[in-house]
């Protein structure tokens, strides 16, 4: 291995070196392999002088300290198992059984999962609805001061910025509220790995503790392809390993690493003027796209002066047809069938274009000119009432006591009024409306019929319409039987 060799050249090398693989993987890089076998030449397991990424000490440990640089933290990990793999190691770090945590209601599962695994009591922060666009708005830095007033014993905050939708929180003041009062601060930002390139930079540079990011949403790195960074003191290091040991792979893939390794030094070489061409790109969308009567493209400068959000990623294109007669699912299909542009997400009033540093000048052309055609068809139709899809329900048991309940399936009418046993969630947004451990109340129950109703996808009921419900409180499983109900 020669010095400033990427790892993907020192794994060609290696494959070509007449080395005979007398150890794992079984497909031995043999060309006999099949239709896959150029895959496998460079796919290894930690031989002698490759490292070892649970106990990184050589080209491994080179690599994410490269990553560690260009991001400014002070500890980086590669995670093979997306940034799902990144929140619940941070979550499950700065947290023992049975604490209390405030995350936003509006985080990925992954921070659900990791309550779950942990016995967490939850409290929550709800992010209120941008009207314009039926999408979430940022979390406050007040709205988490005054819950950590409320709960004091939260031991750590975790907020989602961006969103799936692009909304920036102010990170900034969420780190002050957040540290002022003695917590740690867990910032999913697995849809801003690009966010180096702004003038502000990631979360890192705002004073999180902890820092997650999805190489494979917004750069050029392959599927599960993640960071983890940690700055600061405030985590223990030693915890944060223990777990990443227990939920990464004993055999992390060499082909992911590398293209970690690579994409890293892809960002530091061509990064700046990427993102700078993309701004160019963007503007020149932004511009075509001026005098739609119909469709409204989402951006900073449009939403009103009460919402929370600091920022709105320019990678994120959320194309509403709200107040039209085309949903965003058909406008979706459209772009598919006719235009051959196949979108991030569609969801009833809006649709998600995902554009990254790696998207030319022609791909977001070819968006803008199918937006102005189909634009040009559209008409207006009267607003039906919009859907609340956040609703409150009272918790009754946490999370991890739900899920380890013996359960049963009831109709909607039946589960009324029951305590859940799963996640109901309307997706898009993706925002539980009732998690496992809530009593179902009539409140959700409307809502849940809504969306339904209004052909959107809830997760959490059956194709029969039928949903998991709690047969009987257990025993508090962490807790103090004595302790108020929860
Ligand atoms: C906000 C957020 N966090 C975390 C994840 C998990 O990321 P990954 O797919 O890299 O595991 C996702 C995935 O969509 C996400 O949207």
């Amino acid at each position: 291995m020669s010095a400033g060799e990427s790892l993907y050249q020192a794994l060609s090398a290696y494959g070509e070196s007449g080395f005979y693989p007398c150890h794992m993987p079984g497909h031995k890089r043999s060309p006999l392999c099949g239709e896959m076998a150029d895959f496998y030449r460079i796919d290894i397991t930690e031989i002698e002088g490759f490292d070892n990424l649970h106990q990184a000490e050589g080209i491994l440990l080179e690599a994410q300290d490269r990553a560690n640089r260009l991001y400014g933290a002070d500890e980086t990990f590669f995670l093979v198992n997306g940034s799902t793999c990144g929140v619940l190691a941070a979550v499950l770090a700065v947290t023992k059984p049975g604490d209390e945590i405030l995350m936003a209601r509006n985080c990925h599962k992954s921070v659900y999962h990791a309550a779950i695994l942990q016995g967490l009591r939850v409290r929550y922060c709800q992010p209120a609805m941008i009207g314009e666009y039926d999408i979430c708005d940022g979390v406050r830095p007040e709205q988490i001061g005054q819950l950590l007033d409320q709960y004091p014993d939260c031991r750590a905050v975790v907020i989602t910025s961006p969103t799936y939708e692009g909304i920036i929180s102010d990170v900034a003041g969420i780190a002050e509220a957040v540290h002022r009062r003695g917590k740690i601060l867990i910032v999913d930002e697995a849809h801003g790995a690009h966010f180096f390139s702004t003038s502000e930079g990631s979360a890192v540079a705002q004073g999180a503790d902890l820092v997650i990011h999805s190489l494979h949403k917004t750069l050029p790195s392959m599927t599960q392809t993640a960071l983890l960074h940690v700055i600061g003191s405030r985590v223990d290091r030693t915890r944060l390993r223990r777990y990443l040991s227990m939920l990464q792979s004993s055999s992390p893939s060499y082909v992911l690493m590398a293209s970690m390794d690579s994409c890293v030094r892809f960002i530091e070489k061509h990064g700046r003027e990427r993102f700078a061409a993309m701004r160019q790109y963007y503007a020149a969308f932004c511009k075509k796209t001026e005098n739609l009567q119909h469709i409204r493209i989402g951006k900073m400068t449009e939403v009103s002066k009460n919402c929370a959000l600091e920022d709105w990623d320019i990678g994120k294109i959320v194309i509403s047809v709200k107040g039209t007669n085309m949903t965003g699912k058909e406008l979706s299909n459209v772009l598919r069938e006719k235009y051959h542009l196949e979108l991030e997400m569609a969801a009833q009033t809006y649709a998600l274009a995902m554009m990254t540093l790696m998207d030319e000048e022609h791909g977001w052309q070819r968006l803008a000119d199918a937006l102005v055609e189909i634009d040009g068809r559209i008409e207006e139709k009267p607003e039906r009432t919009a859907l609340k899809r956040t609703v409150f329900c009272e918790a009754e048991l946490t999370m991890a006591e739900a899920f380890h309940s013996p359960r049963e399936e009831l109709s909607l009418e039946d589960a009324s009024d029951r305590v859940s046993a799963d996640f109901i969630m309307p997706y898009p947004p993706g925002i539980p409306l009732v998690a496992p451990g809530e009593r179902i109340n009539k409140e959700a129950l409307k809502e849940i019929k809504a969306c339904l109703e209004t052909g959107l996808s809830v997760q959490g009921v059956s194709l029969e319409g039928r949903i998991g419900v709690v047969v009987e409180i257990p025993e508090k499983m962490w807790h103090d039987k004595s302790e108020k109900k929860f």
